[in-house]
């Protein structure tokens, strides 16, 4: 689109009680700031500034997007102080629409419409509210046309009870907008250059002022402390949680997911309660998540089921594994076809390969596993001698016993057995059994010691 975008977020945000900026808390995995950018850039502009203040450099890296230009406002002297700030960055034969970078689910489609709406002249996107209390009032005239924003700390008793409600959102018409900002003045209640005096500014030189309206009133709503910041949190995922149950996956209570990042799920995806999901995550077909499974950055391939409590980062599942309760894949961590990984068992780094089981209370790191392996309880590779790791072989139809540990780099062949509280050292042959303990002996007519008396 032929316009231009100013991102206000030099404010401090002081009521977060926070050393993050305002615009770096996340929402659904993501900063405000970033959300803004982000719908920002679905309109195409042909620049989009952002004026920073609070919070500086770490804003700005927050941020990497390349197309972004950063406003450098020092001093917080108000919203129009602040759009004059991003002047010299703006194409001034363009409109220009203002966001605010603590208003993050503002909606594309709504914005669109309010550049529709202002046309060559000035557009504001207002609501109105049950409680207008803390915004700037729309003034109107007997015709119903806007004639003035006025602050609250400006406004009589008589505007005070005016509901509509500027929400700062706006689009400002081309070339006037420099002479507009020059002409600002700060004699007000805060002392402040506002923006919003520019409307009656527009009244006076004979610019047309529209409205447009939200859909919603969460679009519009900003952030300015964490109960605020929880609420959008909460709107926001319910509404993710509904486009996936509208695709047909099932979701036993959309007030209980948390999606932050993107979800992809296939057919007859089925997710239980208290489920977290980060980053880039696929579910395909029939896969089951049980109660409170936290599992960012993967796959699940279809119909694997993973019970209650199941943790995984970074790994690929693949087709009919069942994971859980109390799983735990870490970076790397690949299963093949129908492997079972059951309760206190941790996977990093390794492959296991169909069909093979790790049911309970094992460690794999930096292993190869084959095909059809049983790993038994309390089973570790000993992948990390203090300094440097080491990787651990185990071929196809490998038995491995319970309380084994396999000190790397090992290897255990084909078809071998290792017994039960083995601690292996070297490469165990395969088809055969290894056993490492010592041999077990009975000493007949052993007596208990007694207590000594007296003691
Ligand atoms: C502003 C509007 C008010 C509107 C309200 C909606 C003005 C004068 N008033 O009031 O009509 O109802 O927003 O929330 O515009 N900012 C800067 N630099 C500054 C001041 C602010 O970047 O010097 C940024 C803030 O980071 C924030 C936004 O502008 O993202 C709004 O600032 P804020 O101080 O919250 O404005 P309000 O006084 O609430
Ligand atoms: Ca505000």
């Amino acid at each position: 689109m032929s316009l231009n975008i100013v991102i206000l977020a030099a404010g401090q945000g002081k009521r977060m009680y926070s050393a993050l900026p305002k615009v770096l808390h996340p929402l659904a995995g993501k900063s405000l700031l970033q959300h803004v950018v982000d719908t920002a850039r679905q309109l195409k502009p042909a620049r989009l500034v952002v004026v920073y203040g609070h919070g500086g450099d770490a804003v700005r890296a927050a941020i990497p997007d390349a197309d972004v230009a950063w406003a450098l406002q020092a001093e917080q002297l108000g919203t129009g102080h602040a759009l004059t700030q991003a002047l010299p960055y703006l194409d001034a034969a363009l409109p220009t629409l203002v966001l605010y970078g603590d208003v993050p689910l503002v909606r594309k489609a709504t914005l669109e419409h309010l550049i529709h709406q202002a046309g060559a002249g000035l557009g504001l996107l207002t609501a109105r509210l049950d409680d207008p209390h803390g915004y700037g009032r729309i003034a109107r005239d007997g015709v119903g046309n806007v004639c003035a924003i006025v602050e609250e700390k400006d406004a009589s008793e008589r505007e005070r009870q005016i509901q509509e409600i500027n929400t700062g959102i706006m689009a400002l018409p081309a070339r006037v907008l420099g002479d507009w900002l020059a002409g600002l003045k700060n004699n007000n209640a805060q002392s402040e250059y506002y923006l919003t005096d520019v409307v009656a500014r527009a009244v006076a030189s004979g610019v047309a002022v529209r409205t447009a309206h939200p859909a919603a009133p969460w679009e519009v709503e900003g952030v300015n402390n964490k109960a605020q910041l929880a609420r959008l949190e909460r709107v926001h995922q319910l509404q993710l949680a509904e486009a996936l149950l509208i695709q047909g996956v099932r979701l036993a209570d959309p007030a209980r997911i948390d999606i932050r990042g993107s979800l992809i799920c296939g057919r007859d995806v089925s997710i239980d309660v208290g489920c977290v999901f980060e980053g880039e995550v696929r579910l395909e077909e029939a896969a089951e998540i049980g109660p409170y499974c936290v599992i960012r950055n993967a796959s699940i391939a279809a119909g694997s089921r993973l019970a209650a409590f199941t943790h995984i980062d970074g790994a690929a599942v693949g087709p009919d594994c069942a994971l859980g309760p109390f799983a735990r894949l870490r970076p790397g961590a690949e299963l093949s076809a129908g492997a079972h990984v059951g309760n206190f068992v941790e996977i990093k780094n390794s492959r296991i390969g169909a069909g093979s089981k790790a049911n309970h209370l094992a460690y794999v790191g930096d292993a190869d596993v084959g095909a059809r392996v049983n790993i038994g309880a309390g089973a570790i590779t000993c992948n990390y001698d203090g300094a440097n790791k080491f990787r651990t072989v185990i071929e196809d139809d490998v038995f491995i016993g319970s309380d084994t540990q396999l000190v790397a780099p090992v290897r255990v062949g084909k078809g071998a057995t290792l017994g039960a509280g083995t601690t292996l050292t070297r490469d165990a042959p395969a088809d055969s059994l290894t056993v490492s303990r010592t041999r077990q002996k009975t000493i007949e007519g052993w007596k208990r010691p007694t207590k000594v008396s007296g003691k």
